[in-house]
């Protein structure tokens, strides 16, 4: 039997999953780390706590297992998209990486439509200058910290430096690639113009692949740290997102699907590329070659539940500890029995600035209709519907776009939770699906390992072979009309508030 690993450098953590051929689930581990927010609106990790998660999770899985390591015919990447990690000659790190969902770099986005323009821009990256991408980033460093940005000699992205720690390879994905916005996205390579114009020396940048591709094998040292043998390939894998699309089997057109992890994404595999010219949805290559997809991004989506459970429910995690079950399992009981629309309660979810549809790294979130009657379960159900409401914005750009996916999957830790999941369909007023393997991101990861190793001819069938859809969600005609109710209002809410969170970026 041939095992492949897929291994998801998270926000909240590196998960690594062992995968046999057929697609079953042999061995899994996890380990967590810190998010750095020194400031408002910055958000780092440490490359290090990505490298000791990653090595610990193989070791482990390889352990747990039982599994010979000459069976593992590969390991497939993927993980948190656009955070910049920067070397130097001797592959130091050289700060702590500054993360996707950091809103620093306003000034640094203008500084590019001017530079780059706005219509090239959108014409090669298909993205308008955003605070999320790796570029603004890596001008943000050569402004602000010149000495650092001298010493540079390699830029990665998350998933990219832990491929250099296994394989010695500078390298990346055209997927994770187009998050970069330094991507000819139609292309699929460096743009020479958007290097150019911004002066970056491409000689920083890793070699593009496409995702099933293998980039590189396990070094020597690679081996005695992790277990694995020396030799394995390791494919080019996929941004998180394009990763969870192949995860969940969404490698055609017409299909789609949701996911809520630390970020929320509402995303559409496409066969021929789609742009959203205001640019609120981005539109990049998939893990499927020569393919493309839109996704539209609600920044703050399991990072708005995480966040009420630390700051607020320390009675539910003390609860749940005493249970042995997990806090938001509690959260959940308590915000079942709130009941539609949350006692009148709304959410807007911009904990770290905003994405899809509204743009603004200055927006904040907000609870509106608060009531001294509420409680801890009307917060938590606020929190749970406020997202779902952003992801159904997502859909909407969608459906400006002309673009409706036949058919919607659920997935994520969020899609976890059978209360966040009915929200959805009823939000969204679609039926809904989950998939029998709900590992998203590692599984989608350790699929294109499997294509790179030859099990499969390519991704789709890989798709066909390994996934199986299950429970059905279809919406309540009752619940959905009460949803778009609350909707409604909560679409009128950020036009409302958007001077203010300006002027309190200002202070
Ligand atoms: C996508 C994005 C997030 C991160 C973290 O553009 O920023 O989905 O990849 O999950």
């Amino acid at each position: 039997m041939k095992y492949t690993i897929g291994i998801d450098v998270g926000t909240s953590g590196t998960k690594t999953v062992l995968f046999d051929v057929n697609g079953t689930k042999i061995a899994s581990a996890l380990m967590e780390y810190p998010m750095m927010q020194p400031k408002n609106g910055w958000a780092e990790q440490s490359p290090a706590d990505w490298w000791q998660a990653a090595a610990g999770t193989i070791r482990q899985v390889i352990t747990d297992s039982a599994v010979n390591p000459a069976d593992i015919a590969g390991v497939g990447l993927t993980g948190q998209m656009h955070g910049l990690v920067m070397l130097d000659a001797d592959n130091n790190v050289l700060r702590p990486a500054i993360i996707w969902c950091d809103q620093r770099t306003a000034a640094e986005c203008a500084d590019i439509e001017a530079t780059v323009g706005h219509d090239d821009l959108i014409e090669i990256t298909c993205n308008p200058a955003l605070t999320g991408f790796t570029a603004s980033k890596i001008l943000w460093v050569r402004k602000n910290q010149p000495e650092i940005y001298a010493k540079c000699r390699h830029i990665l992205l998350p998933k990219d430096y832990i491929r250099f720690m296994l394989t010695g390879e500078y390298a990346t994905d055209v997927s994770d690639a187009s998050g970069m916005q330094l991507l000819d996205i139609g292309g699929r390579c460096w743009s020479d113009t958007v290097l150019e114009r911004l002066d970056i020396d491409p000689a920083l940048l890793g070699k593009v692949y496409e995702s099933p591709n293998v980039t590189g094998v396990i070094t020597e040292e690679a081996a005695a740290l992790t277990g694995l043998c020396a030799g394995t390939p390791v494919v080019g894998g996929a941004g998180d997102n394009a990763a969870a699309a192949v995860g969940v089997g969404v490698v055609k057109e017409g299909t789609a699907f949701t996911t809520i992890g630390t970020s929320g994404v509402v995303f559409a595999h496409t066969d021929n590329i789609t742009l959203d010219r205001a640019g609120r949805i981005h539109t990049f290559c998939c893990a499927v070659p020569g393919a493309w997809h839109v996704m539209g991004v609600t920044q703050a989506a399991g990072l708005s539940l995480r966040w009420l459970r630390d700051t607020v429910c320390t009675d539910e995690i003390a609860k749940a500890e005493a249970q042995g079950v997990d806090p938001y399992v509690i959260m959940d009981k308590e915000a079942e029995a709130s009941g539609i629309g949350a006692n009148r309660l709304l959410y807007l979810p911009y904990l770290m600035g905003e994405r899809t549809p509204h743009l603004d790294p200055n927006a904040r979130g907000a609870f509106i209709g608060l009531s001294a009657m509420h409680n801890r379960g009307d917060l938590t159900r606020a929190v749970l519907e406020g997202v779902c409401f952003s992801l159904k914005d997502c859909l909407s750009v969608f459906g400006e776009m002309d673009l409706r996916p036949q058919t919607m999957c659920a997935c994520g830790g969020g899609a976890k939770s059978p209360l966040w999941r009915n929200l959805l369909a009823q939000v969204f007023d679609t039926p809904i699906h989950t998939t029998v393997n709900d590992e998203g991101p590692a599984f989608g990861a350790a699929i294109l390992a499997m294509v790179g190793a030859g099990l499969y001819d390519s991704v789709p069938a890989a798709c066909d072979a390994l996934i199986r859809q299950k429970s059905l969600l279809t919406p309540d005609a009752g619940d959905a009309a009460a949803y778009a109710k609350y909707y409604n209002i909560y679409r009128g809410l950020y036009s409302h508030l958007k001077n203010d969170y300006a002027a309190l970026a200002e202070l």
